[in-house]
């Protein structure tokens, strides 16, 4: 049995997530979106689309006019404007217009992409998202976000636009790799610690099950987290305020991403970043100790690191206060008042966030000489 559920925007019925376990449902769905006039573009990468593109191509031939399929080369370094150039040409070339449609097929990145071109190709077309990863499926795809690193700031360039449906196919999170797997927990984590402390302890006591991505059970996962980032997105769809909690551990994180180069994932880096803001909520006496030591040891048996070697402290530093989130002069920290309740703090100070850094920081050297 699938699960729906319906996201508002500005108070009224917007889109759908769907979540499955199969392709099958696709069909009827797009149906109701009446594509028979339509051509859809499926956009995806070099990793997704071997797997997938050609079924669900299949799939869309005998309902839409014509199905096109743009594939581009997979990972966080053509999160950029080359990439969506390359898909209005393909477009042009393809001959879409305004009432044609764009399908993203893939994780965070394609599915960021993917939408950034539809709120820019011919003023606006529509898109619908597939995400295939847990990552996606949790968080990204859901709420609108789109857009580009630009200039080596991530997420810089972008806009808000709702996709009109997001189609999940559970078993699709079968065929990660057990890094991009637990990667996207850190955002399933994220969404217990901030908003839902019972997510939280529900996590820690299904841990074995979904650590053997047992399907029943990451269903369950999904839809509640899923309904965790409604909540949040129909409250303050365009971030003017309590959005802001879903940076969690991103203000760090998009620090370490940089100065890594993207060698880490994003989940990876999101889990460092939620540590250190973890730390500093405890140095502030919002949360005990034992809280503290809880939330770091929880991201170990999901295969998330805690700490990290090869960084400069300092480095991470000034890269924090140039984040996009840190543009306008203060940075909007995300603190945690309590597990399942976070906080926007603009007066967490350099020495704090240097801190929590070194608390992060496992320096190889001063280990091996001791
Ligand atoms: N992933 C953060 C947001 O959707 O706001």
């Amino acid at each position: 049995m699938s699960q729906r559920i319906n996201i508002l925007y500005n108070r009224k019925p917007c889109y759908d997530i769907v979540i499955t376990k199969g392709f099958e449902e696709l069909e009827n769905e797009l149906v109701t979106l009446d594509v028979t006039e339509k051509k859809l573009c499926i956009i995806t990468d070099s990793k997704v689309g071997p797997i997938y593109s050609e079924n669900l191509k299949q799939v869309l031939t005998s309902l839409a006019s014509k199905v096109s399929v743009f594939t581009m080369p997979a990972g966080e370094a053509y999160k950029t404007l080359d990439t969506v150039k390359n898909i209005y040409e393909f477009l042009i070339h393809e001959k879409f217009g305004r009432k044609d449609m764009l399908i993203a097929l893939g994780g965070g990145v394609v599915g960021d992409i993917t939408g950034y071109v539809a709120a820019t190709f011919l003023r606006g077309i529509d898109f619908i998202q597939i995400p295939t990863t847990l990552l996606s499926q949790n968080d990204s795809s859901i709420g609108g976000k789109t857009g580009v690193d630009f200039d080596g700031y991530k997420n810089m360039v972008g806009a808000f636009k709702m996709p009109r449906l997001v189609y999940m196919n559970l078993n699709t999170l079968n065929t990660l790799d057990d890094r991009q797997f637990f990667s996207g927990f850190a955002e399933v984590m994220k969404h217990g610690l901030i908003k839902d402390d019972k997510f939280y302890i529900w996590l820690i006591e299904n841990m074995y099950e979904i650590c053997e991505r047992d399907l029943d059970i990451l269903e369950e996962m999904i839809v509640k987290s899923c309904n965790i980032k409604k909540a949040v997105v129909e409250k303050d769809p365009t971030e003017q305020g309590d959005r802001a909690l879903l940076n969690f551990g991103h203000t760090i994180g998009h620090a370490i991403e940089k100065y890594k180069n993207f060698q880490l994932t994003h989940g990876e880096c999101i889990s460092l970043g939620a540590v250190a803001a973890a730390y500093i909520s405890w140095k502030r006496g919002m949360i005990s100790m034992e809280d503290y030591y809880e939330i770091r040891d929880m991201y170990v048996p999901f295969y998330l690191p805690i700490s990290i070697d090869g960084i400069n402290p300092e480095e991470i530093l000034t890269l924090t206060k140039s984040d996009k989130k840190a543009q306008s002069g203060t940075i909007k920290f995300i603190l945690l008042k309590r597990i399942g309740k976070a906080v926007i703090d603009d007066t967490v100070t350099d020495e704090e966030i240097l801190a929590a850094i070194k608390e992060i920081y496992f320096d190889e050297e001063e280990n091996l000489s001791e």
